[in-house]
């Protein structure tokens, strides 16, 4: 008789992570028929497949084997470069030197969390928060803190507080179209928050994914920007990347940091995946090099502007006062609330009836969940889409009595 097998015994940072509801609900997301409001991918149908595909179709392999060779941990020297450039069209002065090629913002912020964060360790966080970023900080055993947030961003006051009683390592904010909430934070906020990280020593971890897709308003400085000219640039790690600007599966992002945090990082990075993918290093170069990135990015901020609008227009027209929702200046996702007493998650399961889904606020908050908020990402909707899109979402709550 075989003995029954011991199930594996799992490292006790795994009980930390959890699963992402988003991703739970793709599976819903591929019913035919559905409209999905719960994906936060960026639209495919955006694409530059033109310029892409020129850069594939011209690849030589023969004459140049190096793109299938390993490369350096740093990341190939002429995107570094590139990215410099385009770094200081948002306001950042950042040298190659100081620009890690990572797999995506995310490694970006697995980076930070290895060379930060010691178990136990505080990281602060707006709430509700980017999932991913939550399960990072998590397999890095922090103790995660969250800070209340509002249209204005993260509520910067609340923290001080919270760093006048205790120590806290980081803090993680995206700045711009947070992912979910869509919010931008304030200037006096921003201002206010470098202010703070410089006198306590605080390091400020700035993702900045959506940034470049404002599509209303006044670009703000970022905090990198911020912390810079008033001399505390060191600071501050910031993350960017190409998923949202130009294909998310090539699965190239970048950092911005200080001489010691690089080394840090570029030794972490060596121990994970010795590099980011030569390939799509290349492609991303080549692709800047065509300078087709300016005009992709008006094209993909007038797609954004137009999805916004109609979404919101739909579901003003279709739900009137029964919900409420944030009006983002860009990014991909609308904020909303229904009445104080529903039920997002209850909405959802009718909607899955009906043919809508979204994600339920509640999935976006490590404590204290709002369960009447949800997230409504419009990348992927097309007007006539939302206009269908609202009127189940209208069934759904109806149906959940509400
Ligand atoms: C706020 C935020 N940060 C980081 C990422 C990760 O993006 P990527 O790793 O594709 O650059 C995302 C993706 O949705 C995001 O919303």
């Amino acid at each position: 008789m075989t003995q029954p097998r011991k199930p594996p015994e799992f490292a006790t940072r795994m009980q930390r992570v959890q699963s992402s509801a988003v991703r739970d609900l793709l599976k819903h997301s591929r019913t035919p028929g559905m409209i999905s409001l719960a994906g936060g991918i960026p639209a495919s149908d955006l694409f530059d497949l033109e310029g892409l595909g020129a850069i594939i179709a011209g690849l030589d392999a023969r004459s140049d084997p190096g793109i299938f060779q390993y490369s350096e941990t740093e990341g190939d020297r002429g995107l570094r470069a590139a990215i410099a450039t385009l770094l200081a069209t948002r306001g950042i002065a950042a040298k190659p030197d100081n620009i890690l090629v990572t797999a995506g913002s995310q490694q970006g912020l697995d980076l930070a969390a290895r060379i930060l964060l010691s178990p136990g360790d505080r990281i602060i966080l707006e709430r509700p928060s980017y999932l991913a970023a939550l399960q990072a900080f998590g397999l890095a055993e922090a103790q995660i803190v969250t800070a209340p947030s509002d249209a204005d961003g993260m509520d910067v006051g609340w923290v001080e507080d919270r760093l006048a009683r205790e120590r806290v390592k980081a803090i993680y904010v995206v700045p711009d179209f947070g992912n979910p909430t869509g919010a931008t934070m304030s200037l006096e906020r921003r201002r206010r928050l470098v202010e703070l990280a410089g006198r306590t020593g605080t390091v400020l971890l700035e993702d900045d994914p959506y940034g470049a897709l404002r599509f209303a308003g006044a670009p703000l400085p970022s905090l990198q920007a911020l912390a810079t000219a008033a001399g505390v640039g060191e600071q501050v790690i910031y993350l960017s990347s190409f998923s949202k600007i130009l294909a998310p599966g090539l699965r190239i992002g970048w950092m911005v940091m200080s001489d010691s945090a690089f080394r840090q990082a570029a030794l972490a990075k060596q121990a994970i995946d010795l590099h980011s993918c030569s390939l799509s290093q290349h492609i991303v170069a080549a692709y800047l090099a065509s300078g087709r990135l300016g005009p992709r990015l008006q094209v993909l901020r007038e797609g954004y502007r137009q999805r916004r609008d109609a979404l919101m227009g739909a579901l003003r027209e279709r739900l009137g006062d029964a919900i409420r929702f944030s009006e983002p200046a860009g990014g991909m996702f609308l904020w909303a609330r229904f009445g104080e007493a529903v039920d997002a998650a209850r909405v959802l399961a009718h909607g899955i009836e009906h043919g809508v889904v979204f994600v339920p606020g509640a999935a976006f908050y490590a404590e204290h969940p709002e369960h009447n908020t949800l997230r409504l990402s419009y990348s992927m909707i097309t007007p006539a889409a939302a206009q269908e899109a609202a009127q189940r979402l209208a069934r759904a709550l109806a149906a959940a009595g509400e």
